[in-house]
């Protein structure tokens, strides 16, 4: 049975047909983002488990993780670090590439963004093939950091994402 927050989070989450592509049904959070209620109500179910565990620093993945982990990071008195595509941010970066389904793509952080012992979440919209939550746990662990919880408004189950990393319980919200 689902919870009110889950009805009211899945309302406001609609299907893009043929997005980006052909034969590909998009799942637009814009609407949630755009709902007041909503979007608070995410937020704080996004950040929930993660109260009282000490959280030092929220990793958000661009693009959308940003706009989801950065009001978590508030929520749990952390910092937020911006995990970004290859060549966006301006200082020196620790990078850590992972696999598509056709070539490889990389994210970054700051080499200094996470300092050796401390306490990261990682937040991000869609667990979908797990390639970037893969990639994101990588460089947490390479920059020193101890990954205290993968936290996601969304699974696509269908895509398996979730075996990519058996050594983190990812908390996710909504399975579609
Ligand atoms: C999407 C989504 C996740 C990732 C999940 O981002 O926001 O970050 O893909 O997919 P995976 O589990 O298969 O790795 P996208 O790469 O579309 O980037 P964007 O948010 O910058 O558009």
């Amino acid at each position: 049975e689902r919870s009110a927050v889950t009805e009211q989070l899945l309302s406001r989450i609609r299907d893009i047909p043929d997005h980006p592509e052909p034969g590909i049904l998009f799942k637009d959070i814009t609407p949630l983002l755009n709902d007041a209620s909503a979007l608070r109500a995410g937020v704080e179910a996004l950040a929930d488990p993660y109260r009282e565990l000490g959280v030092d620093h929220v990793v958000g993945l661009e693009a959308r993780g940003f706009i989801l982990g950065a009001p978590v990071a508030l929520e749990l008195g952390a910092g937020f670090v911006p995990a970004r595509k290859a060549g966006k941010l301006p200082a020196a970066t620790i990078e850590q590439s992972y696999d598509l389904e056709y070539g490889t793509a990389a994210v970054e952080i700051h080499s200094d963004a996470i300092a050796p012992g401390s306490r990261v979440l990682i937040v991000d919209d869609v667990l979908a093939t797990g390639g970037t939550g893969r990639a994101a746990v990588d460089l947490v662990h390479r920059a020193g950091g101890t990954v205290v919880g993968f936290s996601v408004l969304m699974e696509l189950g269908a895509l398996r994402g979730r075996e990519k990393m058996p050594d983190v319980e990812p908390h996710v919200l909504l399975s579609v």
